[in-house]
């Protein structure tokens, strides 16, 4: 990509807004058996708030982003808007002020520095190509838990007349002649390529029919996000959506619907501790399927006007079989902690991971630390189940209960980290956890909220 000047003064800002982030210690030594009790308050969706932030990019105006939890992915994708002459500002913590007045091209240097640490670059695509005719993605980056392609996003930026060309640099992607409608069948309900049509959509000329859309509450916030901006989006029952092509768009002001994965993970934790934990920010409409099976282990919750409470009521809970599905089915983010609190259920557990392909590497330490857990790699043919089989699934299968004791472990990727941490929380005795810093990438605050609940842990560089 050629390169011009960046206006290296937005650099503070970028600095600014990822300073707690950086800070952060590598290392922790946590001592378990000790139930987690007390309040946790749960920001904006990571999985919202970044896709938010690169969607600024489309407009004339700056936009007003609230509720950004403050995580690594907020980081990196502030650095990649930092690069393109977006400034970003944070006036006050949690608030994002995004200002596309300056966008210009990247040095290549900039874009390539964030190469690995994130996926969401290549959501950058649809907009670069809109304000700049050219996008330079680097390799990505994002949690290891599968091949993770990027084939549906190329070929839907194709169909908006996009060219794509693979260089030692990385993906170059020009359109010469600007992007157009296109209908686009997804072959799989995909989040990102999802997004990938909406960012790309909005500024093309003509109408977009995307076919197999994901539907998940983060993508129905950024069509509310989009259509504050100006867009015309119609989802339809069927997972069609039209996206009818606008001229310009506007900035927005937003707060950030809440982070149901967080949410998902604490209220594992207090079940898997014996605990009691307050969620804040929390809401039933978007957890309805984990809620479900949240009862049906035995977990106890109670639905408040500020948030939910989540806690162990005491006695054995209930194995059960649960299929990772996209919304409103049980989501692939959520079984790594409930596999843990799964680990002390009576009996045999099943869970079916039909997302993605690899996502129980995490399940090697819970069975160092004793757990009864059996992967099959190729999935489990002969079972009852409403989620269609997969090609590349997988099943682990969870006999309980089993004591946990404490081991040392080192942090594979978020969601699997944050069970690592729950387990540690739940054993007996001294674990020391590594690489620490990806749980950073998800969990904001995280040792804060950890010491508010009662944890007892140590930090370490
Ligand atoms: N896929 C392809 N080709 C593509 C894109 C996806 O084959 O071009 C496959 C993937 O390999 C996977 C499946 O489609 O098997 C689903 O992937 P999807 O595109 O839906 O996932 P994503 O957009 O990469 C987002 C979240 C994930 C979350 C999934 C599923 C972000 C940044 N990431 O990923 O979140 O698990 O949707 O809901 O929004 C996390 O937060 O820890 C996390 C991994």
């Amino acid at each position: 990509m050629a390169e011009s000047s960046v206006a290296g003064a937005h650099l503070d800002d970028a600095d600014r807004v990822m300073q707690p982030i950086t800070r952060l210690q590598d290392r922790m030594v946590i001592r378990g058996g000790k139930p987690l009790r007390g309040r946790v308050d749960v920001r904006g969706a990571k999985n919202l708030a970044t896709k938010a932030m690169v969607a600024a990019l489309l407009a004339d105006t700056p936009s007003v982003l609230r509720d950004v939890p403050q995580i690594s992915d907020v980081g990196v994708v502030t650095r990649m808007l930092d690069a393109y002459g977006v400034a970003v500002t944070s006036p006050e913590e949690g608030v994002l002020v995004l200002d596309p007045a300056n966008v210009e091209r990247a040095h290549f240097a900039q874009i390539d520095a964030l190469a690995g640490s994130s996926r969401i670059p290549i959501l950058f695509c649809g907009p670069l190509l809109h304000r700049l005719g050219e996008a330079l993605i680097p390799d990505l980056g994002g949690c290891r838990i599968g091949d993770r392609p990027i084939d549906f996003h190329l070929d839907a930026l194709r169909a908006f007349g996009a060219v794509v060309d693979k260089s030692y640099e990385g993906i170059r992607i020009t359109a010469p002649d600007g992007l157009h409608g296109a209908n686009i069948e997804l072959p799989y309900p995909s989040v990102g390529a999802t997004e990938q049509v909406l960012l790309s959509a909005t500024l093309a000329s003509g109408v977009t029919e995307l076919k197999n859309a994901a539907i998940e509450p983060e993508i129905m916030d950024l069509i509310a996000v989009l259509q504050k901006m100006g867009a015309i989006i119609t989802v339809e029952p069927s997972r069609t959506i039209f996206i009818e092509g606008v001229d310009h768009l506007s900035g927005y002001t937003h707060r950030a619907m809440f982070d149901r994965n967080e949410a998902a993970s604490w209220a594992s934790a207090a079940l898997a501790t014996g605990g009691d934990i307050f969620v804040a920010g929390a809401k039933q409409q978007e957890l309805l399927t984990f809620l479900n099976v949240y009862r049906k282990v035995g977990g106890a919750f109670d639905v408040q006007e500020d948030g939910i409470r989540f806690w162990h009521p005491g006695g054995p809970l209930r194995a059960v079989q649960v299929e990772t599905d996209v919304h409103p089915g049980f989501m692939t983010d959520w079984q790594q902690p409930l596999i843990v609190a799964l680990t002390q259920a009576e009996g045999v557990s099943i869970v079916h991971e039909t997302v993605y392909e690899n996502r129980f590497g995490f399940t090697d330490a819970l069975i160092e630390m004793g757990a009864n857990i059996v992967v099959h790699k190729d999935g489990i043919e002969s079972v009852t189940r409403r989620v269609p089989r997969r090609k590349l699934e997988q099943a682990a299968v969870v006999t309980g209960p089993t004591p946990l004791h404490a081991t040392d472990m080192v942090i594979p990727d978020l969601r699997g980290g944050f069970s690592h941490i729950i387990a540690a929380l739940a054993a007996e005795g001294e674990s020391r956890l590594s690489n620490l810093s990806l749980i950073n990438r998800g969990y904001e605050h995280f040792a804060d909220k950890l010491a508010d609940l009662g944890a007892d842990f140590t930090l370490e560089d």
